[in-house]
């Protein structure tokens, strides 16, 4: 079943990358890495444990420095740009959501701030206009209005979690990076959350990266699909026709050691 809505590519990318190569010493993290991202588009990267993928997403968002390749963004080249310039990227058009919301939480500010706190990043000044936007943040992410001045530390996994797509998303970024989202929840959490994330990506007509090991993950938000294996891509298209008819040795044995669970 297609979850997601099919998309038209006849955009130009908002994404292009290109023989991506980053290594640590001499292991691979990721080896020649290329493919475009159309605006809207939500891209699964799946693999197992090591196969690059966060080290293909840290390159892309910046955050870490590839040795080879090209990454351009809406055109321009983001591995020659000004660091001022690619900073002012990640608080403007970019967003991180982090695997484990502490790393992208600032878990001794409540949840108000965490969220104003972006929108002061980019200039917000206006209290009274920052409150009412963190607020109507909140309740797009199923938080409840009461729990604004509350910090972090005193919600759950699954909350944290929300609250990091929401103080990610306030800004009205066009490009995503997710890392394993909904890795560290349990099922039933996963799943709502899943819905919520489908929801927020279709009406605000998001670009997202996803990494994932998860292949019902990809299956629910991803429009196309890339395997990756030792740091190379080893087959990457259409999400369906990926793991419909996977056509790699390795999706194929991804694809039914998960049919056999
Ligand atoms: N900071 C690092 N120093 C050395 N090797 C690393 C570092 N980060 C990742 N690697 C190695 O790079 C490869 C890819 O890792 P990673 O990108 O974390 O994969 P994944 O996210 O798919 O689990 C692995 O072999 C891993 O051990
Ligand atoms: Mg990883």
């Amino acid at each position: 079943m297609t979850l997601m809505p099919p998309l038209s590519t006849t955009d130009t990318p908002l994404l292009q990358v290109d023989g991506l190569t980053k290594r640590y010493g001499s292991r691979i993290g990721c080896l020649d890495v290329s493919f475009d991202l159309f605006p809207g588009e939500v891209l699964g990267i799946v693999g197992e444990s090591g196969s690059g993928k966060s080290t293909l997403l840290s390159c892309l968002a910046g955050h870490l420095t590839p040795d080879l390749g090209r990454v351009a963004y809406d055109g321009r080249d983001t591995l020659t740009m000004a660091e001022t310039e690619r900073r002012r990227l990640s608080r403007t058009d970019w967003a991180y959501v982090h695997q484990n919301p502490r790393d992208g939480l600032r878990m001794g500010v409540s949840a108000g701030g965490n969220v104003g706190e972006r929108l002061m990043a980019v200039g917000a000044r206006h209290y009274g206009g920052i409150r009412d936007k963190a607020s109507d943040w909140l309740g797009r992410v199923e938080i409840a209005a009461d729990r604004i001045d509350d910090r972090p530390t005193a919600f759950s996994g699954g909350m944290q979690q929300r609250l990091q797509i929401a103080r990610n998303l306030v800004t009205g970024p066009r490009l995503v990076f997710m890392d394993e989202p909904t890795g560290g929840l349990d099922v039933s959490v996963q799943a709502r959350l899943l819905d919520l994330l489908r929801g927020l990506v279709r009406d605000l007509g998001l670009s997202v990266i996803i990494v994932t090991h998860d292949l019902a993950v990809v299956r629910l938000l991803a429009h196309r699909l890339m395997v990756m294996k030792g740091g190379r891509v080893v087959e990457q298209g259409l999400t369906d026709q990926v793991l419909d008819d996977p056509q790699h040795a390795y999706t194929q044995l991804l694809v039914s050691s998960v049919l056999q669970v």
